[in-house]
């Protein structure tokens, strides 16, 4: 590694602290601007300050458009690979860009226009990404929810964002189960107060369904029967998405991403951190319905004229274990994002890495893992059989790109096991404890940013701004607090342990244990509940219930289980993995009522831990540890 790419990072990292909007200003050149902005940011405006804030673009232009106009027309934009269909297709920035026009057109004239919400409720298909994309056309906010989440879940989003239209798909494939989304979307339009004017159904040839009469439209005939649409100039602090995500309640929290401040950290992070340019393969294996797909599948790599790749597929079972190679393989990918539970499947099932060794690799040269801690076995067992560089970076649903990562398009840092590396440009990582003070290096506080946060971070949440105030910036004055704990090191390495609230990371997707706790009180024999995360070695942790059973309630308890995990699985979805539970006589608390989920969790996984000084019956947590063990975890694992 050269000094001289050490430094390169250095001076930009520097310049991006001391005069964010020098830095800021000379990223956003790289984005089309139909009024260029006068003002970098504007930190009046709310605690995190907004970006960009007179002048004027469009997403889908960036995405699409000026490709063409600069003469990459014909280059891929998209590949869609799909084994669960066989399928292989790949579209020119301007096929992508006609489709997107027609869909942009179609949209209009169901008149969904500027400020407009859409509802995205669909698998992994070309249209999905066609359908975002024409939003950020007319200026209309699309709102993705992920596929596994059900109707319940669905309803609670069709509420929250009122959408004139919601665009689906007759069904999605998993593996090789086929899932029908157009009862599920049904039941939620049912649950929901709010109806939506129009659905738009991708019909798919694997499950048909019936559409209903004046309100649902074939997106065929849709776009058949449109005239394309040009882009509208949006402001840049107009909202491009609201992207729900887990918080503590039940309730889901609205992310709103901006268009400006978006397009430029975006496009910036893709050679700044992924090291790709106009032209090469980057492919994000993920899901549309989550920041990942949004950031890393859609926008970013559009934004910068790469190749994505759309892959409906596992890193198993479709059909083995050598997919993910397959693929690298097949379309060239330069640079390729997972999470690290992928690798944990895989290595599960071809612990040699065996199909690793079947396919050219030539093309590849860097893996980057998010969504979880990349545990030190994981990363190292992925770089031993990849002989590639495995970096792990650190970021959430709400700052929308990096908070920290090893930036490769300025020459990486030593990786260090369990580390993201180093704060990203434009993020001040203190670690705070709780009168807000920074705590030396080592010590375990929590992760906050010192505002402003950079571009690309949440503008607010949808129609709530005070819990936005509250959640985020309430507790630690001039902070954003990331609800991370964690401890920087002498060399200012970020290390991330743990969340600080009750939101748990599940085979990367991120559930809150509060929303499943509120489904299992629900149920009529319970009298008080808590869900912990206990981790599991494939998808990092898993949920599992205490339940506490009202008094005279004489059903067997395995019935009450199996009803409980049916429960969660019907009101939040498969996606909860919500398999394991266990009837308890009571919850351990402290005095004052607090349930002890965080000793709970040290019984689960079977670490040392101390009986709390404020615990109300040190007895409980006995019963608590025998009722682990009845499901498979704390002592009897051994
Ligand atoms: N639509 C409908 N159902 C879905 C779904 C979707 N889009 N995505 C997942 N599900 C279902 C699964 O079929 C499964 O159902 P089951 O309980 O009937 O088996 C359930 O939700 C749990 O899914 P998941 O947690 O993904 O477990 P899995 O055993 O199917 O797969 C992995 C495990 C590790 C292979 C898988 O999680 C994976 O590929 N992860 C890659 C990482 C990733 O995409 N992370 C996202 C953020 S970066
Ligand atoms: P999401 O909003 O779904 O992207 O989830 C964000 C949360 O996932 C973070 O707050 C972290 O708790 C966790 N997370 C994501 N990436 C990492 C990482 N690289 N290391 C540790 N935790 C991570």
């Amino acid at each position: 590694m050269r000094k001289d790419e050490l430094s390169e990072f250095e001076n930009a990292y520097t310049e991006s602290i001391k005069e964010p909007e020098k830095f800021w200003f000379t990223a956003a050149q790289e984005i089309d601007w139909f009024k260029t902005p006068t003002k970098t940011l504007d930190i009046s405006a709310a605690p995190h300050g907004h970006w960009f804030v007179d002048g004027e673009l469009n997403t889908c232009f960036n995405a699409l458009d000026r490709h063409i106009n600069a003469g990459r027309g014909e280059n891929a934009a998209l590949i869609y690979d799909s084994p669960v269909t066989s399928t292989l297709k790949t579209f020119s920035f301007r096929e992508l860009r006609d489709q997107v026009a027609l869909c942009a057109g179609g949209l209009t004239e169901l008149g969904v226009g500027r400020g407009d919400r859409v509802i995205i409720y669909m698998p992994m298909i070309p249209e999905t990404i066609i359908a975002m994309l024409a939003c950020a056309r007319i200026g209309a906010i699309h709102g993705v929810v992920f596929g596994g989440f059900a109707s319940a879940e669905l309803a609670v989003r069709i509420d929250d964002a009122r959408p004139k239209a919601i665009i689906s798909a007759s069904c999605g494939i998993e593996v090789n189960k086929v899932i029908p989304y157009m009862p599920l979307l049904n039941d939620a339009i049912k649950i929901a107060n709010h109806k939506p004017s129009n659905v738009i159904v991708v019909q798919r040839s694997e499950l048909e369904s019936t559409l209903k009469k004046g309100r649902d439209l074939d997106w065929n005939d849709v776009l058949d029967n449109a005239t394309p649409a040009e882009c509208v100039p949006l402001k840049s602090t107009d909202p491009l998405y609201i992207l729900y995500t887990s918080g503590t309640t039940g309730l889901p929290k609205g992310v709103v991403r901006d268009n400006g401040g978006h397009a430029v950290a975006l496009n910036y992070s893709m050679k700044a951190i992924y090291n790709v340019e106009a032209g090469d393969v980057y492919w994000a294996a993920s899901d549309v319905g989550w920041v990942v797909g949004h950031s890393y599948i859609v926008y970013g790599p559009l934004l910068r004229g790469c190749t994505t790749v759309l892959y409906e597929g596992k890193p198993v079972g479709t059909p083995d274990a050598g997919a993910f190679w397959r693929v690298i393989s097949d379309h060239k990918v330069k640079s390729f994002f997972t999470a690290p539970t992928a690798f944990r499947a895989i290595k599960k099932e071809d612990p040699d890495a065996s199909f690793v060794k079947k396919y050219d690799l030539s093309h590849f040269e860097l893996l980057f893992l998010a969504g979880e801690r990349t545990d030190p076995d994981t990363l190292e067992w992925a770089q031993e059989k990849l002989q590639r560089p495995v970096i792990d970076h650190w970021w959430q649903t709400e700052t929308g790109w990096s908070i920290a990562a090893n930036c490769a398009g300025y020459g990486l840092r030593p990786i260090k096991p369990g580390s993201p590396t180093l704060p990203a440009p434009g993020w001040h990582i203190d670690v705070l404890d709780e009168k807000s003070k920074p705590l030396p290096n080592g010590e375990v506080g929590a992760l906050c940013g010192k505002l402003p946060m950079p571009p690309g971070s949440m503008l607010t949440l949808w129609e709530a701004p005070e819990r936005f105030i509250e959640s985020y910036f309430a507790e630690f004055p001039g902070y954003y607090k990331t609800a991370d704990a964690g401890y920087l090191d002498d060399e200012g390495y970020v290390f991330v342990m743990s969340r600080t609230d009750d939101i748990i990371n599940v085979a990367g997707h991120r559930l809150s244990t509060g929303g499943m706790e509120e489904v299992l009180s629900s149920h009529i024999d319970v009298a008080e509940c808590a869900v912990i995360g206990v981790s599991d070695s494939l998808k990092g942790q898993v949920p599992v219930g205490l339940l506490v059973l009202k008094l005279g309630v004489e059903r067997k308890n395995s019935e009450i289980i199996e009803e409980c995990i049916q429960l969660v699985r019907k009101k939040i979805g498969p996606v909860a993995s919500f398999k394991k539970a266990a009837i308890v006589s009571s919850l351990p608390k402290t005095r004052s009522g607090k349930i002890l989920r965080g000793t709970m969790q040290k019984i689960a996984d079977n670490e040392d831990y101390k009986i709390p000084a404020t615990i109300e019956d040190a007895s409980v947590l006995g019963k608590i540890d025998l009722a682990f063990q009845g499901v498979g975890l704390s002592n009897s694992r051994g």
